[in-house]
């Protein structure tokens, strides 16, 4: 291991468990892998196009974005260990992300992020917090966003998604892109919304 690698590998891997994996560091187990999550997503979505991830944990998923040709690349994260982290790699790959330090429920009241973005994600998040209102919260994403991406929780299933996004959102098109997986075979519903 070079001595930039095993420095940015005691910064960002420590010997916890992270939730996304980045195989390129080796020793970092995590439950999820972009790299092979990325596969169940339109590239459409990506090439050329400006992608704000909600709850992006380490970026993992923004930098799988980037290689598929995303220009602007956003994620905001309320952890802040886990900003420094998404940052620190950000870094050594020059991916040009943009992090935020934000609570996402709080983030649509201000001025930080840009009027619209091409895709938005939202994985494995809505029901991880005690949002205060997760109606208003998909709704205010909705009217950010030409194509949303939600991943659900373990087990869940796409008719709930069906219905909370029909309530609260004037998305017409709702696409089942499967179920993806992880290291604990706990199995989410992935899907794609647009007009
Ligand atoms: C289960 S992880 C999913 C991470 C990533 N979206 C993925 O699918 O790989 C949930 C992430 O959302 C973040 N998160 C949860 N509630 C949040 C909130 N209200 N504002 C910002 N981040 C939040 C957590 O800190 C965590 O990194």
């Amino acid at each position: 291991m070079s001595a930039n690698k095993k420095k940015l590998f005691d910064f960002v891997g420590n010997s916890e468990q992270t939730y996304q994996s980045f195989p390129e560091l080796g020793q970092i187990s995590g439950a999820r892998d972009c790299a092979q999550r990325i596969r169940m997503f339109d590239p459409v979505d990506f090439a050329g196009k400006s992608v704000l991830d909600l709850g992006c944990n380490l970026g993992g998923m923004l930098f799988e974005a980037g290689r598929l040709g995303a220009t602007r690349l956003t994620g905001v994260e309320f952890e802040p260990a886990l900003i420094e982290r998404a940052e620190a790699l950000n870094d050594r790959h020059r991916a040009g992300i943009r992090f935020i330090c934000a609570d996402i429920e709080d983030i649509f009241a201000t001025d930080v992020l840009d009027e619209r973005y091409d895709t938005i994600l939202l994985l494995a998040v809505l029901y991880t917090s005690p949002f205060r209102d997760r109606n208003k919260l998909l709704s205010e994403i909705a009217q950010r966003c030409d194509v949303l991406y939600i991943e659900g929780h373990n087990g869940q299933e796409f008719a709930w998604y069906f219905n909370l996004m029909e309530w609260n959102t004037d998305f017409t098109t709702f696409r089942m892109m499967g179920r993806s997986t992880d290291q604990a075979r706990i199995d989410r519903p992935l899907m794609r919304l647009s007009r």
